[in-house]
């Protein structure tokens, strides 16, 4: 009796186990093998060292830290971002969020471009980084860091090491409404009233004192 349970039990174990294994043939293990490997999706748009492509409006990524890599793509996964009709690079952006659709995708190929050398890309927009660094200890200061590195408490993330076209982009948006204007993005919106008294100028003045801070 007792064995015909126990026979009963594994078989159905086995036919549990076989379903699994059919739906999830390969389970990947996270971690940066993984990451390099998912990476290679990323690299056509971002670079093969994730150092970005003005061209395509795709910034430089490499370094950004983990923490902030996974929240932005789980963002673009929740449609955060990449849903507003006239933000054409986050359109492009969210249906490769999309495709990390594992467990441990997302930590792993965050992981790895965290491990990629941060690059500092040369300026390219002619802001008045003195008007700009007033606004800036006024108001970026408090979230941002006095260096723009950043604070993970504050979700803020290091804005020093990004493409100077693409973080006057980024203003834009959220003052649009393109990012940070869904209820559920607790931190897009935090950022988001930042901007409201900034006009196209004023972003380029306070981008240009931020390309001071490297
Ligand atoms: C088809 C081109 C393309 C591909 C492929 C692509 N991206 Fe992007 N990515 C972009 C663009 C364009 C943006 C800028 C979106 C915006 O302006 O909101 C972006 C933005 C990002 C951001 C936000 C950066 C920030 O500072 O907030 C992250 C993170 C990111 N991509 C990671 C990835 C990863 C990881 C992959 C591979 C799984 C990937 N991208 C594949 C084009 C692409
Ligand atoms: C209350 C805290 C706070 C203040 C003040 C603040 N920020 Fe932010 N900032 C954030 C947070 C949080 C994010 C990330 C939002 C998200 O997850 O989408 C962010 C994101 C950004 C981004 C997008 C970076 C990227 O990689 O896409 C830029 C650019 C930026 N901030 C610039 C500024 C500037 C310039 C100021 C001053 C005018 C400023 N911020 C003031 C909290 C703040």
């Amino acid at each position: 009796m007792m064995a015909r349970t126990q026979n009963v039990r594994l078989s159905a174990a086995l036919l549990l186990g076989v379903a699994v294994a059919a739906c999830n043939p390969t389970p990947p293990t996270p971690g940066l093998a993984l990451g390099k490997e998912l990476f290679e999706t990323c690299a056509p748009c971002h670079g093969d060292m994730g150092t970005g492509d003005v061209e395509i409006d795709a910034p430089a990524i490499a370094g950004l830290p983990q923490w902030y890599i996974e929240a932005q793509l789980r963002g673009f996964q929740a449609g955060m971002r990449g849903m507003h009709a006239n933000d054409l690079p986050a359109l492009r952006m969210r249906p490769m969020a999309m495709t990390l659709n594992r467990d441990g995708d997302i930590p792993s190929v965050a992981e790895y471009v965290a491990g990629l050398p941060a690059t500092f890309p040369e300026s390219t927009l002619h802001g008045n980084a003195g008007a700009g660094a007033e606004r800036y200890a006024a108001v970026c200061v408090a979230c941002h860091g006095p260096d723009g590195r950043g604070n993970e408490l504050l979700w803020a993330p290091p804005i020093v090491q990004l493409n100077d076209w693409y973080l006057v982009q980024e203003l834009q948006n959220f003052r649009e409404g393109a990012r940070g204007a869904d209820p559920a993005d607790i931190w897009g919106q935090q950022m988001r009233i930042n901007t409201f008294a900034l006009d196209d100028q004023a972003m380029a003045d306070v981008i240009a004192y931020v390309q001071t801070l490297r």
